[in-house]
């Protein structure tokens, strides 16, 4: 069974609850494993043992959190042992704009062996139901893609 892992830094819950609700999503959809894990606590060994990988955070000072940052540096080495190039997807909340911690994250990804499998979802202003929503479609797709075995 393919397994999905979540992986967020959150500050003030607004990452948090977006990448609970992409789990949801996740969840939802039969034939797949799903784990939630906050960044501090993650390491290579998770990214290792999944199929797919959804990162979770906010846009801080015009670029990705450090909590994410910080994981993706930990992870850099080991991860790029790996052979097999992992799907990956990118859930970002922001303020009001986004797009420099979207630059960041995908210019990180593109040193390790992983292959964006969808498009980004940047979700700003406060979390409402709304963004909420758009973060389980994520997790939802993210999945199904990955049971089916298209990424
Ligand atoms: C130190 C700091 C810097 C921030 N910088 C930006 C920014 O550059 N662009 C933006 O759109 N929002 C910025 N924000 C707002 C956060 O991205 C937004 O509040 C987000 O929802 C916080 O998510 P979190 O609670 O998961 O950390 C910043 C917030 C903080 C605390």
């Amino acid at each position: 069974m393919p397994r999905l892992l979540v992986v967020y830094h959150s500050q003030s819950g607004a990452s948090a609850r977006l990448a609970a609700a992409a789990r949801g999503g996740a969840e939802a959809t039969d034939g797949i494993t799903v784990t939630l894990c906050r960044a501090w606590d993650a390491g290579s060994q998770d990214i290792l043992a999944v199929d797919g990988l959804l990162l979770v955070a906010a846009e801080n000072s015009g670029g990705l959190s450090g909590g994410m940052k910080d994981f993706l540096d930990r992870t850099f080495y080991p991860v790029g042992e790996r052979e097999r190039v992992l799907p990956c997807a990118l859930l970002l909340s922001a303020g009001n704009d986004g797009r420099g911690a979207v630059r960041q994250a995908q210019r990180i990804l593109s040193g390790f062996p992983m292959r964006e499998a969808v498009e980004p979802v940047v979700c700003r202003g406060p979390v409402t139901p709304d963004l909420e929503a758009r973060a389980r479609e994520l997790g939802a797709g993210f999945a199904a893609g990955l049971e089916m075995g298209i990424f």
